[in-house]
């Protein structure tokens, strides 16, 4: 049985209709550029956000460079954000001339170690980059990852920004709908608490177009403008230009699909948690527990499961598995292979193998199974069980 690691296919045929009919809407308007899906797309997301702002652009990563520079980095601005997500989340700082500052990860979430980044804040922890000792009141942002759909504490993180007067730019590119409950029963969904946050559209994403797009969400007005002009070259007036910016604008054509999808996302993310729940009830009937590490279920949050991510004891155990899947045919992929401390276009940086252990330990153990809402139970069994019987085999 061949399973697919994602599939876009099956969910297509259920809404082919709605989704043809949207995109015969945007043509036959003539209105294909910033028209009317763009804007209420922006509007409906930004509410369910719970934000003041949404602004559509071309894809996450230019939704990264654009919100960051709207919030004010530049040239030799220290931004502090995870060696362990995808390059965009780091290549935004760089992009804009800024150094990006990776702090290691909690090896239960896989997301921003927020102790380590305290510490580091306090001058607990010395950072050096290359011969340079950087001082922490220089830092000027954090750049947050909700990596695999589940929510950094967002309550620590509001207080982070308060107790150190940092910028938050919320990375949520994959988790938009997961939630953090406060202690005082507040609820909050990622990308709603920092002075930005973005949302991927990338197809493979939870609420994913068919091409590229990204959204850039705030609650401050000034951020928001600047974010739109910066998506039209810099023009507050068409042809006047205040700054040089980007051509970065959704496409009308992708924001009528999302409309289409985003009516459906509630339902999307129910069914990767019953999946995920599925997932762990498959690996403790075959005993695996102690073995596979699975994503933990946490009363304090909604994880929503953009990936499910597995880890194993070693590389060598990791790499077998991942072989036999692949034998099946059986999708799997390494979420992230490299920590991008380690990447060759950071080497300027200063960072060398060993700085940060937990990720690249996490890198090189990590494996993410099949995970999107049309995933069937018999397919779940065959993907366990050929895990199963692959490690009785090392
Ligand atoms: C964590 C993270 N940040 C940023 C991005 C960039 O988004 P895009 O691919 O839409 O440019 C992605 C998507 O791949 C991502 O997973």
């Amino acid at each position: 049985m061949k399973i697919p690691l994602f599939d876009l296919t099956r969910q297509y045929l259920k809404i082919k209709d709605e989704i043809l009919g949207a995109i015969d809407n945007v043509i036959s308007s003539g209105r294909v550029i910033l028209g009317e899906n763009v804007k209420n797309l922006e509007e409906e997301l930004a509410q369910f956000i719970g934000v003041r702002h949404g602004i559509g652009v071309a894809n996450g990563s230019d939704a990264l460079v654009i919100a960051l520079r709207a919030l004010g980095i530049s040239n030799d601005d220290y931004v502090i954000t995870t060696p362990y997500t995808f390059f965009a989340t780091a290549s935004c700082i760089v992009r804009l001339g800024g150094i990006p500052i990776f702090v290691d990860i909690d090896p239960n979430t896989y997301n921003i170690d927020l102790n380590v980044v305290e510490d580091l804040m306090d001058g607990k922890i010395k950072i050096k980059l290359g011969d340079v000792e950087v001082n922490p009141k220089k830092i000027k942002a954090i750049i947050p990852v909700h990596l695999f759909g589940q929510t950094v504490n967002l309550e620590r993180l509001e207080n982070i920004r308060k107790k150190y007067g940092l910028k938050i730019l919320e990375d949520a590119a994959q988790s938009v709908g997961s939630i953090w409950k406060y202690k005082n029963g507040e609820i909050k969904k990622s990308g709603s608490v920092g002075d930005a946050s973005i949302v991927s559209f990338f197809p493979t994403k939870n609420l994913g177009a068919y091409g590229d797009g990204g959204i850039i969400f705030t609650n401050d007005d000034t951020v928001a403008e600047q974010c739109r002009i910066l998506r039209v070259h810099g023009a507050k007036r068409k042809y006047f230009h205040e700054t040089v910016g980007y051509n970065s604008r959704l496409d009308e054509i992708q924001a009528a699909i999302l409309r289409v999808k985003f009516k459906y996302l509630n339902g999307y993310i129910e069914r990767r948690i019953e999946i995920a729940k599925r997932y762990v009830k498959l690996f403790k009937d075959e005993n695996l527990m102690e073995i596979v590490k699975l994503p933990n279920l946490f009363d304090d949050r909604r994880h929503v499961y953009h990936q499910f991510v597995v880890r194993f004891e070693s590389e060598k155990v990791r790499n077998h598995v991942k072989q036999k899947l692949e034998n099946k045919g059986i999708g799997c992929s390494i979420y992230y292979p490299l920590p991008l401390h380690l990447q060759k276009c950071f080497g300027n940086l200063g960072y060398e193998q060993g700085d940060l252990p937990i990720s690249e330990k996490v890198s090189k153990t990590t494996l993410a199974l099949p995970m999107f809402p049309e995933l069937e139970l018999e397919e779940q069994v065959e993907i366990v069980s050929t895990i199963s019987k692959s490690l009785k085999e090392i």
